[in-house]
């Protein structure tokens, strides 16, 4: 068994009255795809964010390589190799393909005392890491704004990886996006988890969860029952604890059918 790389330990995290986390113990381990899923507003986003160093937890202990975790900023987070893609990826979309996938990191080529752009060597990493994940590109300088939903998020993907990723989280990378495009990303967080990578992939889709994830953790409000392994639990039970089983039940019976 591959030790964790990540293990939250009775997370909390209070905003003033409000309990985003109640305490949530969970591993991520390299290789396996940890589905986190859960309502609007189980806490989710918040959980992620106490891994990639926005939040201090109020409560509860991270370790990261078996080490507690102390990151001030998200930068290093990043740098220690935790990298996140928020569902609105910040890219610019008139700018190509090439120029954001190096945004923050642009290679430099010195000619004589002047440091330039190394536009060639971009451009010929970002066509190669981009074929690596299914994507031909009609060229290097085809503007992010051209790219389907889906593409785009396989750039910040196959971004992420390049800059040295070993966890890589994904806040509900699929919900904006088509059948198509769903199926896009999923084969891509499928190769990433092929890979070594730990993915930490948060969805309120369970056929989405289903088709990719190794883990599989619901969160209700802020607290959850634990964690399933993959063939441990059938979709309908996966989507009953989604739902809040019981609460459902209820209403179904109230109802006099099914919901
Ligand atoms: N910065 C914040 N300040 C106050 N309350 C917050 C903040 N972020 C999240 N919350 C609250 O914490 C709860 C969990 O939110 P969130 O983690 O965004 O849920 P999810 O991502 O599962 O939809 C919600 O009740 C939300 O309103
Ligand atoms: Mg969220």
């Amino acid at each position: 068994m591959t030790e964790p790389i990540i293990q939250m330990k009775n997370i909390e995290k209070h905003f003033g009255s409000v309990i985003a986390l109640g305490g949530v113990s969970l591993d991520i381990v390299p290789g396996e795809c940890h589905c986190l899923l859960g309502d609007n507003g189980a806490g989710k986003s918040t959980l992620i964010k106490t891994i990639s160093g926005v939040y201090k937890p109020s409560a509860g202990e991270i370790y990261f390589e078996g080490r507690p975790m102390r990151f001030d900023f998200p930068r290093e987070a990043i740098k220690a190799g935790i990298a996140t893609v928020y569902q609105d990826l910040a890219m610019i979309p008139l700018m190509s393909v090439s120029r954001n996938f190096f945004m923050g990191n642009e290679p430099m080529k010195k000619i004589g005392p002047i440091s330039f752009f190394d536009h060639r060597h971009a451009n010929e990493v970002t066509m190669e890491e981009m074929r690596k994940f299914g994507i031909n590109l009609r060229g290097p300088d085809q503007a992010v704004g051209t790219l389907s939903g889906g593409e785009r998020q396989t750039v910040a993907i196959a971004r992420a990886m390049y800059f040295g990723a070993k966890v890589l989280i994904l806040d509900e990378p699929t919900s904006a996006l088509g059948v198509r495009q769903t199926s896009n990303v999923l084969a891509t967080v499928d190769k990433v988890r092929n890979n070594g990578i730990a993915v930490v992939f948060i969805t309120h889709n369970v056929r989405h969860a289903l088709a990719v994830g190794d883990l599989f953790t619901v969160l209700n409000r802020g607290t959850t029952l634990g964690t399933a392994k993959r063939g441990e639990i059938s979709p309908e039970e996966l989507q009953d604890m989604m739902a809040g089983g019981q609460e459902l039940a209820t209403l179904e019976g109230s109802l006099g059918g099914t919901v």
